[in-house]
């Protein structure tokens, strides 16, 4: 059994999705921490109520702006909380330094389109999805990877693709990529590297 450490930095629905799929999906991993880089993150309720310890680390107040402190604070909690395995789970902060070299193949994220495709910098959050509509395509989605030194850019784990639909606002493809893609291949990509099977 791998310990699951699972950074945030808003609602947390991925968090939840995490939560609710442990013991099913996801049988070779336990979440045994959640770190946020913002106090007012919603999942930081999601991860109290299923009895998950959290934590704030906040890259300006926390570590005077400095990347490379906030990865050292970071990688610092994982250690600490015996983790072995991190998912970015929503999580809007580059980091870099100690906590990519530590954790190795050993970090995932999910990211909401299909990589190459509307990735890299500045591409978070509803951005994505504003980029799809904006470019016209049909079909986008959520990919799994691992992460590295480039944003959005280590080894894809898994993809889900979702049909774009008329009269779709980023709001409203958002909520769908979520449901159909991110929710589901973000459990199973965790599953995969946990068991070792990736
Ligand atoms: C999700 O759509 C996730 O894919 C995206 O932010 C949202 C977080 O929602 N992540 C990124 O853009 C990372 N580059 P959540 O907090 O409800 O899981």
């Amino acid at each position: 059994m791998k310990n699951i450490g699972v950074l945030i930095s808003g609602g947390g629905t991925n968090l939840q999705a995490l939560i609710d799929k442990q013991g099913s999906v996801l049988k070779s991993g336990k979440i045994v921490c959640v770190c946020s880089n913002s106090s007012g993150a919603y999942g930081l309720e999601r991860a109290k109520k299923a009895g998950i310890p959290t934590k704030v680390i906040r890259k300006n107040a926390d570590c005077g702006g400095d990347m490379l402190e906030f990865s050292h604070q970071i990688c610092a909690y994982m250690k600490e909380m015996q983790v072995d395995v991190i998912v970015l789970a929503g999580f809007m902060a580059i980091f870099g330094g100690e906590l990519l070299n530590e954790y190795a193949n050993r970090i995932i994220n999910i990211h909401p389109a299909l990589i190459p495709s509307f990735c890299g910098k500045g591409m978070y959050g509803l951005h994505p999805h504003e980029a799809a509509l904006e470019y016209g395509v049909k079909v986008t989605g959520a990919t799994a990877h691992l992460v590295n030194e480039i944003t959005d850019g280590g080894r894809i784990l898994l993809q889900k693709a979702v049909y774009v639909e008329d009269g779709d606002t980023p709001e409203i493809l958002q909520k769908r990529v979520m449901e159909q893609a991110e929710w589901i291949i973000l459990p199973e990509a965790v599953e995969m590297v946990c068991s070792g099977n990736y």
